[in-house]
């Protein structure tokens, strides 16, 4: 322990001993909250700009501050800046710093705040600019999905449902598919992002504070939408970033989805696609493979994001109000999940719009597997049988088709016919793949035009 802090600690007569050397360092945070530095310096600029509009600073003292502050921020971010372990987290060697260069002026800057609302300020001013940060790259991948399902609106695949072959649909609807997940996950962050823009200060350690202070200045200053509404609320809890993490963790899964259909998709047992090169790696000892590196990795990610979630659930589970040291372990799940949502989703937005589907191979693969039977069953029933029993004229059909190792299409008129009289030559129509997903012609559904049009509503909601 310093010197300096020492004296100071026990000069609070409080305590007869220092602290012991190992729990200095254990309880200290600012190994990981110097992260925050830049958001602790522009809650403490609000609040030093509030505190001198009531009276409790003058103009000369402000201006000091303000110097003094931007002399911090100026030796962090040239990384010259001294941490210590001594002043236990961000709050603290801002201060002390900060008093060092402007002298006592720097030790009035906490009044009529506490860390407690300090803290909770800066958590929220940092979700709150991942999320500024986060929103677009959401946007960039969706750009690349639209590209993608523009390009490939008529390409034909096989549908899956159980991993089995079930229908044909087109590539660019599968594509869409994400398109709305991620939608919907945009939509979750920016209603996450109310409650994050909510701010605490001026709830001080839990109870409020007898300096008249300004709330709604400092909520104004710091672009804060609305004001915690109880101090003991405002200092204890985290649910917005509980809120935060359940977003990442939603986003994680479909981003896992998806990235499983890449890896299964550039096997070589399916050659539905080809990832470029560059995200993709080798092998030390079987020089034939192409590892898809990228996706396994942000499926793997997944993992560790569903584990913040619920660290920072069970960090609060039966927590006493108000504030309570537990919450310092709010920061580093928070920190990993900003790193590894920003991480995933920025190789997702490069790696989307540069795949390269192979048309031919999708197109034969949609080809097995009967996947136009329930459109021969369809059929039948637009010729008048009740649909259980074409469901049972299909069936044998198909039994016939694994045995001779035919497609539906492949099969002449005259046997189809010896399956059902009614069966005429334009049963040929609905038995390719194009005329499959060109018949599923209404909105949500697969057909080329539906694509189409899915993409033009694509690009409006985008350019808004
Ligand atoms: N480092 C602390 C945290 O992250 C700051 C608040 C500390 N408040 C206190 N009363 N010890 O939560």
């Amino acid at each position: 322990m310093s010197n300096e802090h020492n004296q100071q600690k026990l000069s609070s007569a409080r305590f007869s001993e220092s602290t012991d050397a190992f729990v200095e360092a254990f309880t200290a945070s600012i190994q990981f909250d110097q992260r925050m530095y830049k958001q602790d310096i522009q809650g403490s600029i609000a609040h030093a700009k509030m505190i001198s509009k009531v009276g409790i600073l003058s103009e000369i003292e402000l201006k000091d501050v303000l110097t003094g502050l931007q002399q911090v921020q100026d030796e962090i971010e040239a990384g010259e800046f001294n941490w210590s372990i001594q002043q236990e987290d961000i709050h603290m060697n801002i201060e002390a710093r900060l008093t060092s260069l402007i002298g006592i002026t720097g030790k009035k800057l906490h009044t009529g705040r506490s860390r407690n609302d300090q803290v909770a300020t800066d958590i929220r001013l940092f979700i709150r600019d991942e999320i500024d940060a986060i929103l677009p790259e959401m946007k960039r991948l969706q750009q690349g999905l639209v590209v993608l399902a523009e390009r490939e609106a008529d390409s034909i695949m096989p549908g899956f449902t159980h991993l089995q072959t079930a229908q044909p649909v087109t590539f660019g609807h599968h594509m869409l598919a994400w398109f709305e997940m991620i939608k919907r996950d945009v939509e979750r962050l920016q209603d996450c992002r109310k409650r994050v823009n909510t701010s605490p200060l001026g709830s001080a350690a839990l109870a409020g504070t007898t300096y008249p202070i300004d709330r709604a200045y400092t909520a104004e200053l710091l672009g804060f939408e609305r004001i915690t509404e109880n101090s003991l609320d405002g200092v204890s809890d985290r649910d917005f970033a509980i809120e935060f993490t359940a977003f990442a963790a939603t986003l994680m899964m479909h981003l896992s989805r998806f990235s499983e259909e890449l890896v299964l998709w550039s096997s070589a047992q399916f050659q539905f696609i080809d990832l470029p090169d560059r995200f993709c790696t080798g092998s030390s000892i079987m020089p034939q493979k192409k590892n898809p590196d990228v996706p396994e990795l942000v499926r793997g990610k997944t993992g560790r994001v569903y584990g913040h979630l619920m660290s920072l659930l069970t960090l609060m589970k039966s927590q006493p109000l108000a504030y309570n040291k537990d919450n310092q372990e709010d920061k580093e799940p928070l920190f990993d999940t900003v790193d590894t949502v920003r991480g995933s989703l920025r190789a997702f937005a490069d790696m989307v719009p540069a795949l390269i589907v192979k048309r031919e191979v999708t197109y034969e693969a949609a080809k097995r597997g009967f996947s136009t039977a329930t459109d021969l069953a369809d059929y039948l029933v637009g010729k008048g049988l009740a649909f259980r029993d074409s469901h049972e004229v299909v069936g044998l059909a198909v039994a016939h088709g694994i045995q001779s190792g035919q497609d539906l299409s492949e099969m002449s008129l005259e046997t189809l016919q010896g399956f059902c009289d009614q069966i005429t030559d334009d049963v040929f129509d609905v038995l390719t793949l194009e005329g499959s997903v060109a018949a599923r012609d209404h909105l949500g559904g697969t057909a080329p035009s539906q694509v189409r049009a899915a993409v033009a509503r694509a690009k409006v909601y985008l350019a808004d």
